[in-house]
């Protein structure tokens, strides 16, 4: 059994979770009790990987998935792990831990395989929901994307209560909701007409300025210039300063991470812990963007 298992998951902020429990019940779910977990997720780039720890046992967890807002699958591997504090203690210095989720979730199971998931999380304010529709072996997936989308229907979980990300995404920072407007409101005002793929970008300096900027193409190809260049461009010109937060603006729904040049553009002015918000999916920093940079300080 080497082969990743598979889900189809939905996490959504839950206004009545006395509600949502009712409505569960009454679908037939069967409640399984209340779990204290805590979950040390290590700094690694690409996917992601915690040590679940519980009353009953600790789990390696591994896994990769979209961090769009909406159902996504989900592939990951898990392993039991006998000594949690050596494997902590081991993985605390190589990788490092990027955060520590503390959680109490009530877990309830569905239609046999489908994982519900009430949870309340150290930090963060309010009940979340979570489905997690457990795949057979060699299921194309289209059973569990069915379920999810009768039991979001069931517990009535609206379009603006789904959530991306992780909990540790939402705990590392969240999306900084101010910095992403401004971000969102130079996108629509960006120049990309070869590409149709208009971007927007904004900064927060340490003495507090904001700044952004959107991408501005040419006929000539080459000359074309990123949003994160154009944000760049306005805070030297506003002033200058060091930057202390980015957020980046694709299409609502769509992730868009900084293109390499950007990366060590940002680097110029940004140390490594400098929160990137990419949209409202996924905050990483910019020393998991561009590992090993170079800097000014190099010189
Ligand atoms: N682009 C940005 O402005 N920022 C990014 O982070 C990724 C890509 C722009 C460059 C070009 O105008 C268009 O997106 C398509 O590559």
């Amino acid at each position: 059994m080497t082969d990743p298992r598979r889900n189809v998951e939905l996490k959504a902020v839950d206004p009545d979770p006395e509600e949502t429990l009712r409505r569960a019940l009454a679908a037939g779910a069967e409640d399984r009790g209340l779990l204290r977990q805590r979950d040390t997720y290590f700094a690694v780039s690409g996917g992601r990987l915690k040590l679940r720890e519980q009353d009953d046992g600790a789990t390696l967890i591994a896994y990769r998935r979209a961090d769009e807002a909406r159902e996504r699958p989900s592939a990951y591997h898990l392993v039991s792990v006998p000594d949690p504090g050596a494997l902590r203690a081991a993985l605390g210095d190589v990788p490092g831990v990027r955060v520590v989720v503390e959680k109490h979730r009530r877990l309830l199971i569905w239609e046999r395989t489908v994982r519900i998931h009430l949870d309340t999380v150290t930090g963060l304010d309010g009940a979340f929901v979570e489905i997690e529709a457990v795949a057979g072996p060699g299921s194309d997936l289209a059973r569990e994307h069915d379920q999810v989308a009768r039991l979001r229907a069931i517990l009535t979980i609206a379009d603006d209560m789904i959530r991306g990300g992780s909990y540790s995404d939402l705990l590392a920072g969240g999306p900084d909701e101010e910095l992403l407007a401004l971000a969102r409101a130079a996108r629509a005002r960006a120049y990309a007409p070869y590409s149709n793929f208009p971007v927007g970008a904004a900064l927060r300096t340490t003495d507090g300025h904001t700044y952004s900027g959107a991408n501005v193409e040419n006929a000539a190809f080459p000359q074309g210039q990123c949003a994160e260049a154009s944000a760049i461009g306005a805070m030297v010109a506003g002033g200058g300063g060091r930057i202390a937060a980015v957020a980046v603006a694709g299409e609502e729904g769509r992730m868009v991470t900084p293109c390499g040049g950007c990366r060590q553009r940002l680097r110029e002015f940004a140390g490594d812990a400098v929160p990137i918000h990419l949209g409202t999916a996924r905050t990483v920093t910019l020393g998991e963007l561009l590992p090993l940079s170079f800097g000014p300080e190099d010189l």
